[in-house]
């Protein structure tokens, strides 16, 4: 059984999935990349390829049409995913650790044959909405209704920044069932949104991970019926904060993707470009940058790699490992900014120039401290743990 304690070595299997991933990325995301930042458009040929490999469904169980990988699988697949393009990470991240993990710990049989089944298996999409246009990191103060009507519910209100809106077949949507008691009145619903009373709105432009669509959603009397509600009446924030511990982990995981094509790209630079007669890696000024970026990436990968095993951990255990995710999100996002201004930095005008992709990971790093909580709230997170105030 996996411990928190167990060895950081990745076993023969692990190195194995982590170079497999390398390859699928470097040879059918990568060359593509470009493109989808430029359009914006949704890479829906090479996230169907990504589900035919299991990519969509990394840690679920065959049976129910995933890869039956374990957690430390799908952080070295994401991590490589993301280094290709760190919009291809999003979608498999929200995919994976937000949609799929929720319906296969809190959902019915009936529920994981219908809504997991297909979108672990990538021929189906799967969405997180919790975000309203006036509740973000205060994600309990929620606006949207379901109000129990008969055998099912009737949902009403507005949900903003949903990651794969535009493109989701279900959306896993967290409203209230019971107002009056806050966030123990929060309950989580499974939405087919080909249904009437579900409609999308604009999509977002986005400063980076552009190819992920973002919209928001609104319900304007949508029938759920009861047996599409996920857990208990009020259990609702429970459900939406454990899934983000996960998703916490995976969103470490493309900023250290992210962070790592900085640095790769830097490196390259600094061995090849010269300045005043000698190439620009042998000045003390970008060997510091090249130190730290490097230090704070391998300090991310040891932070991520322990969430993932306190993960694989809390299946037999039961505990929570909230602590370990917030810490892995919290330095590897900041890492992923930290390394892509360093890029830019040291390729100069170069790192400025669309010509190269450093200015796309730019981009790209910053949603990573923003989304899942800022960091910010993975601080008041870690610090709460600590203080023993949650
Ligand atoms: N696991 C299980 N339960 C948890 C939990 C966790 N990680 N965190 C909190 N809870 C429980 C608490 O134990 C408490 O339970 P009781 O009522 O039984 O005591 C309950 O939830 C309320 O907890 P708090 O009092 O700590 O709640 P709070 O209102 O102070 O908020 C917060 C806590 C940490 C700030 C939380 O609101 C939060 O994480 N906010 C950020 C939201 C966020 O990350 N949004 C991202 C949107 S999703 C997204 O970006 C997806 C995408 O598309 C990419």
């Amino acid at each position: 059984m996996p411990t928190p304690e167990m060895s950081l070595t990745l076993t023969p299997e692990h190195i194995m999935i982590r170079d497999a991933a390398r390859d699928f990325a470097q040879n059918e995301i990568a060359p593509k990349a470009a493109h989808f930042d430029e359009t914006g458009e949704f890479p829906s040929e090479t996230i169907k390829k990504m589900g035919a490999q299991g990519y969509m469904g990394l840690e679920i169980p065959e049976e129910y049409g995933g890869a039956g990988l374990d957690t430390l699988a799908y952080v070295l697949a994401l991590e490589e995913i993301s280094k290709a393009d760190a919009a291809h990470g999003t979608i498999m991240s929200v995919n994976n650790s937000l949609f799929c993990h929720a319906i296969y710990k809190w959902g019915t049989e009936a529920q994981k044959q219908k809504f997991l089944k297909p979108v672990a298996s990538g021929q189906k999409i799967g969405a997180y909405s919790l975000t309203e246009p006036m509740s973000g990191s205060d994600a309990g103060n929620m606006k949207s209704r379901a109000v129990r009507e008969g055998a099912g519910y009737v949902i009403d209100g507005r949900k903003s920044w949903v990651t794969s809106a535009p493109v989701a077949d279900f959306v896993m949507l967290f409203t209230m069932t019971a107002p009056e008691k806050k966030h123990k009145g929060i309950s989580a619903f499974l939405i087919e949104t080909t249904q009437p009373g579900f409609s999308r709105g604009k999509k977002e432009p986005k400063l980076g991970i552009r190819a992920s669509a973002t919209s928001e959603i609104v319900f304007e009397g949508y029938q759920c019926p009861a047996e599409n509600r996920l857990g208990e009446e009020g259990e609702g924030f429970k459900i939406a904060m454990g899934v983000l511990d996960a998703g916490r982990i995976g969103i470490a995981s493309q900023a250290l993707g992210i962070a790592e094509a900085a640095y790769d790209a830097s490196l390259e630079y600094a061995k090849q470009r010269e300045a005043f007669g000698q190439k620009i890696g042998e000045f003390q000024g970008i060997q510091w940058k090249i130190a730290d970026m490097k230090t704070r990436i391998e300090a991310s990968r040891l932070l991520i790699y322990d969430a993932a095993l306190a993960k694989m951990a809390s299946k037999h255990t039961g505990e929570r490992y909230t602590l370990k995710a917030s810490m892995a999100k919290l330095f590897a996002s900041e890492t992923a900014m930290f390394c892509a201004h360093q890029a830019v930095q040291i390729h100069g005008g170069m790192g400025y120039s669309k010509e190269l992709p450093v200015e796309r990971y730019f981009r790209d790093a910053k949603i990573t401290e923003i989304y899942e909580g800022t960091s910010e709230i993975q601080r008041m997170v870690i610090a709460r743990q600590e203080l023993g105030l949650r």
